[in-house]
C-alpha cells in the first residue's frame, strides 16, 4: 500500500467535492488501486467554510508556508482558482518538490510554460485531468490512450455553464439571466461568469487540449473567440423550427501544412448530430486519429462532484508513477489560420419591398457566398424578416458580406450570424 499525504488549498466547489470523495471513499481506493490518500492539510480564506464541511481543526493551514514546510505532503490540490496567489503557491509547491493537481485551466492557459519549469526544477509532477470537461478523462485520453495517433480534430462542447444556459433557454423557455443563475447556483460557472459566457473558459479549455492533442502550443491569442451572452430566446426558437439546436462549441483543427485552427462560438447543430443531444451540464467532445478514427467523450463538464472525481484520479495517477509526467510542447507555437470555413445562418430585418432581395442575394454573389436555403416571414406592415442558410463558404467572405449587408438600402437591421455545423 503506497500511502500519500496531501493538502488541499481552496475548499469551495471543487475543493469541498475532493475533500468529500477523499473522505468518503478513502478505503474503496486503498483497497482497489493501492493507495492510501490522506488529506493533512486544508487552506481556505475562510475557517467557517473548513468547519462546515466537517474539516477537523488540526488540519487547517494557516498560511501556504505551512504546506511547503511539511516534508510529509507529497500531492498539494489547488482549487482556489485565478491566476494570483495561485500561481505562486503552485510554483512554491513545484518547487519544493510537491506535485500538484489543478482544475485552474485559466493558470494552465496563460503561464504553463513558467508552471512546468518550477515542476522541473523542484523533480515534481503537475497534472490537470480536471481543468477541462469536469469528470471526463479527456487528458488521460489524449496522453495515455491516443499515442498512436496523429490527431487531427478536436471538437465539442466543453462548457457546462453555457451548455446549461441554452438547454434550459431552449427547452424549459428560461431567460438567459435566470438560467444563468441556476448554473451559478448548482456550482457549475466561475467565480467571474463572464469567463463561461463570453467563451473565454473554453477558449482555456481548447488551448490546453488542441496542444496536448497536436503536440504544439495552440497560444490563447491565437483562438478565435465569441459568447453567447448575444444570443436570443428568438434565435434558438426559429434554430429550433429548421431543425438546430444551438450550442456554443470549440474546434482545433491542424492542417495537413501544419498550421491549426482554433475557435469557439455558438453555433447551429442538426437535430440528428450526436452533439444535439448533449444536455444540461453534461459535456461532450470528438477526437479524430488518423487510425483510430473518431472517439467520443461524454460526461458531466461541471460542478463539484465529477471535478473532484478528476482531481483525485490524478492524485492517485500521480501516486503510482515512479517519474513525474511531462507535457511540455516540444514543437513550438503552431501557427494558427485567420480564416475558416463553415455554413452559416444568417436573420436579416428588411423593409418589405420590390427588389430588397434582388439586391440581398447580390451582395452573398458577390463575396462568391452560395446560397443553400432562404425564408422570409412578413413580421410588421412593411417589414419582413429574412433568414439565409450559406452553403460553405469562408468566414472572410461573411465578414465581408455582413458589412456590405449593414449598409444597404432597405435592410434595417442584421439581427444574427451564426455558424452551422454539418
Ligand atoms: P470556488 O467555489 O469559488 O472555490 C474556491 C475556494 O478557494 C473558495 O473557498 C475561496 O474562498 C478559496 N480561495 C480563493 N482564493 C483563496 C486564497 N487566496 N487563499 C485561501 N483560499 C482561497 O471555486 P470552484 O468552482 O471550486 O473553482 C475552483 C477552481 O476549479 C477554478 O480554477 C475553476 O476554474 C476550476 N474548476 C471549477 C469547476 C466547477 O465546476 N466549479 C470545474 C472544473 C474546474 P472565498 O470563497 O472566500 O473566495
Ligand atoms: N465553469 C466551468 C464550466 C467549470 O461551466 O464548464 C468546469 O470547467
Amino acid at each position: 500500500m503506497k500511502k500519500i499525504k496531501v493538502a488541499i488549498m481552496g475548499l469551495g466547489t471543487v475543493g469541498g467535492g475532493t475533500y468529500e470523495v477523499l473522505t468518503r471513499n478513502r478505503d474503496v481506493i486503498a483497497s482497489g488501486y493501492g493507495v492510501d490518500a490522506e488529506v493533512v492539510k486544508v487552506l481556505d480564506r475562510s475557517e467557517d467554510v473548513l468547519v462546515s464541511r466537517g474539516v477537523p481543526a488540526e488540519k487547517f493551514a494557516g498560511n501556504i508556508d505551512e504546506i511547503i514546510k511539511d516534508d510529509d505532503i507529497s500531492v498539494v490540490v489547488e482549487t482556489m482558482g485565478g491566476l494570483e496567489p495561485a500561481g505562486t503557491f503552485i510554483i512554491k509547491a513545484l518547487k519544493s518538490g510537491k506535485s500538484v493537481v489543478t482544475a485552474n485551466k485559466e493558470l494552465l492557459a496563460k503561464r504553463f510554460d513558467e508552471l512546468e519549469e518550477a515542476a522541473k526544477e523542484g523533480g515534481a509532477g503537475l497534472y490537470f485531468e480536471a481543468s477541462c470537461v469536469g469528470g471526463v478523462p479527456v487528458i488521460r485520453t489524449l496522453t495515455d490512450s491516443m499515442q498512436a495517433n496523429r490527431i487531427t480534430e478536436i471538437m465539442g462542447i466543453i462548457n457546462g455553464t453555457t451548455n446549461y444556459i441554452l438547454t434550459k433557454m431552449s427547452e424549459d423557455g428560461l431567460t438567459y439571466a435566470a438560467a444563468l443563475k441556476e448554473a451559478q447556483k448548482l456550482g457549475y460557472a466561475e467565480f467571474d461568469p463572464t469567463a463561461d459566457v463570453e467563451g473565454f473558459d473554453a477558449a482555456y479549455k481548447l488551448s490546453i487540449l488542441a496542444s496536448l492533442a497536436f503536440h504544439t502550443r495552440i497560444p490563447l491569442s491565437g483562438i478565435y473567440r465569441e459568447g453567447i451572452s448575444k444570443v436570443t430566446p428568438k434565435d434558438i426558437a426559429v434554430g429550433r423550427s429548421m431543425g438546430y439546436t444551438l450550442k456554443l462549441l470549440a474546434i482545433g483543427r491542424k492542417n495537413a501544412d501544419g498550421s491549426a485552427e482554433a475557435r469557439v462560438h455558438p453555433a447551429f447543430v442538426p437535430e440528428s448530430h450526436p452533439l444535439s443531444s448533449v444536455r444540461g451540464a453534461f459535456n461532450a467532445v470528438f477526437l479524430k486519429g488518423d487510425f483510430v478514427d473518431e472517439i467520443m467523450l461524454y460526461g458531466r463538464g461541471a460542478g463539484a462532484h465529477p471535478t473532484a472525481s478528476a482531481i483525485v484520479s490524478d492524485i492517485i495517477y500521480c501516486a503510482d508513477r515512479e517519474e513525474p509526467l511531462r507535457l511540455d510542447f516540444k514543437n513550438g507555437e503552431a501557427s494558427l489560420a485567420d480564416d475558416f470555413s463553415s455554413e452559416y445562418y444568417l436573420s436579416l430585418t428588411v423593409a418589405d419591398k420590390p427588389g430588397i432581395l434582388a439586391s440581398i442575394t447580390k451582395v452573398f454573389g458577390d463575396c462568391g457566398i452560395s446560397i443553400g436555403k432562404m425564408q422570409q416571414q412578413v413580421s410588421a406592415a412593411g417589414q419582413a424578416e429574412i433568414i439565409i442558410l450559406t452553403h460553405t463558404t469562408k468566414e472572410s467572405a461573411v465578414r465581408t458580406a455582413t458589412e456590405r449587408l449593414e449598409s444597404l438600402g432597405g435592410v434595417k437591421k442584421l439581427n444574427t450570424t451564426l455558424r452551422v455545423i454539418k
